[in-house]
């Protein structure tokens, strides 16, 4: 349903990495924008390479998806200043890595906030407006460790499970009153992620073979929203995990426990 300079995309977390990349992505489409994350000159300036791509209108607003309600607001302000929304992409996130021991509770009620909640809020609020005019579509940009949890990452895993889920069990309920679902689930991908992700003191990154470009993750964004596709998994160590988890789901899982409990001790030597 994506029309080429009509169709207004909404982008969090559009201030780098996948966003940034996907907000380039559909300014070649020359579709109308509203961007969305915490830092705005880096917002103001995407703005800028946007209209120059050919972006006709682009909004930013800085908003910190952590706190509770701000994912209706900014569907609110987007229907208001762009004056209406095609395409909802729930993409804001960031991870924590380490033992979930080590992870308190109120760390992890501001991961599900940012990655799942602000999310949820988003889409609740831009349902009515796809249903009544039975056109739309939300993506949902989740992880292959949205579909085979790995040791040491399971408050993100958490969120990145629920979002597909999300995704999955509102394609069909959705699919007949004209929105569309997509979850994208991408591998490692080359984003300031690592750089900026949380971390226990055993301070090892979860990265799972090599990283794709982030402009490869919003090309899958644009397929997905054009040519309507419920599910797109990205990197061949991402596809490669999600074949053995079908293989053998209890095999694959004794495999990552024992190379993640490697790396964990590995880094912890490294530290000491
Ligand atoms: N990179 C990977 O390897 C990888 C793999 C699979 C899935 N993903 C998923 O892809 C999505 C995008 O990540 P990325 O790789 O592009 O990482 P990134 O380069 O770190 O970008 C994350 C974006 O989220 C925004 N954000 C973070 N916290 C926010 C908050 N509290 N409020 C509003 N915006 C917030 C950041 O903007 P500000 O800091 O300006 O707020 C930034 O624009 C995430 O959902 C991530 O889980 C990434």
């Amino acid at each position: 349903m994506l029309k080429t300079g009509v169709s207004k995309v909404l982008i969090t977390g559009a201030s780098a990495g996948i966003g940034e990349a996907a907000a380039y992505a559909f300014s070649d489409l020359k579709c109308p924008l509203f961007l969305v994350a915490r830092r705005q000159e880096r917002l103001t300036r995407i703005a800028e390479s946007c209209r120059q791509k050919g972006a006709p209108q682009v909004i930013c607003q800085a908003h910190d998806l952590s706190v509770p309600g701000k994912g209706a607001t900014i569907v609110q302000e987007c229907l208001e200043t762009l004056g209406g929304l095609d395409v909802l992409i729930c993409n804001a996130g960031y991870g924590i890595y380490g033992p979930v021991a080590k992870i308190p509770p109120d760390q992890m009620a501001r991961l599900w906030q940012v990655n799942y909640q602000s999310g949820y809020e988003s889409i609740h609020a831009a349902l009515p407006h796809f249903l009544e005019r039975k056109e739309g579509h939300i993506v949902l940009v989740s992880s292959v460790i949205g579909k085979k949890a790995i040791p040491f990452s399971a408050t993100y895993c958490a969120t990145k499970f629920a979002q597909a889920g999300l995704g999955d069990a509102m394609w069909g309920e959705l699919r007949e009153h004209g929105v569309g679902v997509s979850v994208i689930c991408p591998g490692a991908t080359a984003t300031e992620f690592q750089r900026a992700a949380q971390k226990t003191e055993c301070q090892q990154n979860t990265s799972w073979g090599v990283a794709q470009s982030p402009e490869v993750v919003a090309q899958a964004i644009v397929r997905a929203v054009q040519h309507k596709k419920r599910e797109i998994r990205l990197t061949a160590g991402g596809k490669l995990l999600c074949f053995l988890e079908r293989l053998s789901p209890s095999l694959t899982s004794h495999a990552l426990a024992w190379i993640f409990s490697r790396r964990q001790k590995n880094s912890q030597a490294e530290n000491t």
